[in-house]
């Protein structure tokens, strides 16, 4: 899909507000600060998502290479009518929507069933909401899409609160971009605001063949590269910073032993980056690398112990014979509501 157009959506169909939990420039500004100052360097996978990340991330799932999308999608195809069937929300609230393409095997289950939704899209890029507004609008006449541009792990407290059952959806693997204690974070507070009739939807990419994952993050066409680059772009243009991209290269391998991929940039030579707007001058010897992202995989044991740690349990868990890819239901146990 292309996600360029400069067109709106119906706004009779579509609205989009901005929830601000924090300022994100000073956000920004302090996260750089600080991982570039420490030591291994490192950087938020947040900051690759401007306009120009969002288009690369969606390009990047269209490779050959980058095989989560097309399996998820598969799946969520063939297993979106007995996931609406069970749990029959009135809202659908989508974490991370993006350009919101495997939703869509949601929102025809709905039309199936005849079950009439709101779709609230969550994106930290507001114009990644609206292409997806647009084409959405397109194709579902009947649906109210009600985008939210946020940061949805500052404060879940604030997400679309309706007195009916709500599905949330977290698809695409970007559980895997958490670290062990922000994943844990995560599904406690989303826990926290759940009720009873509420249901999520989770994708979990699954351990397999480095060779396949190697791939996978290391496209030829080299887009994942230039996504990699991105946070510096990003970098340059939001802190007056005078990265040169040239002299970053991408570097992305199967940890085993922390079974994740773990995504850097190193710097082909020894230099001196400056950034002008939090004053901070970085030094980088030639081969230091900066990790810009990781990418965990998992078992289904750890899917299910993350899940009950935080109150909640699988009630379904789809996945393709190949075992590459986990997309799993979950509902917050009763005792603990
Ligand atoms: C968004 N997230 C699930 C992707 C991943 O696979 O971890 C981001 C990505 N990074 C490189 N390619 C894709």
């Amino acid at each position: 899909m292309e996600v360029s157009e400069k067109l709106a959506p119906s706004p009779s169909q579509f609205s989009l507000r901005t929830v601000t939990y924090k300022d994100a420039y000073a956000d920004l500004a302090n996260d750089v600060f600080k991982g570039l100052s420490a030591y291994p360097k490192t950087l938020a996978p947040k900051y690759f998502y401007d306009a120009r990340g969002s288009r690369l991330f969606d390009q990047i799932c269209n490779t050959r290479e980058y095989y989560p999308t097309r399996i998820e999608d598969a799946l969520l195809a063939s297993s979106a009518v007995k996931i609406m069937e069970s749990a029959r929300p009135a809202h659908i609230i989508e974490l991370g929507s993006g350009i919101s393409r495997k939703t869509r095997h949601l929102l025809d289950a709905c039309e199936y069933l005849n079950l009439s939704i709101d779709y609230h899209p969550v994106d930290i890029c507001g114009e990644i909401i609206e292409q997806a507004g647009l084409h959405l609008s397109q194709t579902y006449e009947w649906l109210n899409i009600k985008g939210v541009v946020a940061d949805y792990c500052d404060d879940m407290t604030r997400l679309p609160d309706h007195n009916e059952p709500r599905l949330f959806v977290f698809l695409g693997g970007t559980f895997g971009n958490f670290h062990e204690h922000e994943a844990q974070q995560f599904l406690e507070q989303l826990q926290s605001i759940m009720r009873p009739d509420d249901r999520f939807l989770m994708g979990f990419d699954r351990i397999k063949d480095h060779d396949v994952l190697n791939l996978a993050y290391n496209d030829r066409a080299g887009l994942t590269a230039s996504f990699n680059k991105n946070v510096l772009a990003v970098i340059n243009r939001e802190l007056s910073a005078n990265f040169d991209l040239g002299a970053f290269e991408h570097d992305a391998w199967f940890n085993e032993k922390e079974s994740r991929i773990e995504m850097h940039l190193r710097s082909v030579k020894s230099q001196k980056v400056t950034i002008e707007s939090i004053n901070l001058e970085v030094e980088f010897a030639a081969d230091e690398t900066i990790l810009t992202e990781i990418s965990r995989k998992f078992t289904p044991d750890h899917i299910k112990t993350l899940l009950q740690k935080s109150g909640m349990k699988v009630t379904d868990h789809f996945q393709p014979t190949n075992k590459y890819f986990s997309l799993v239901m979950a509902q917050p146990e009763p005792a603990l509501l």
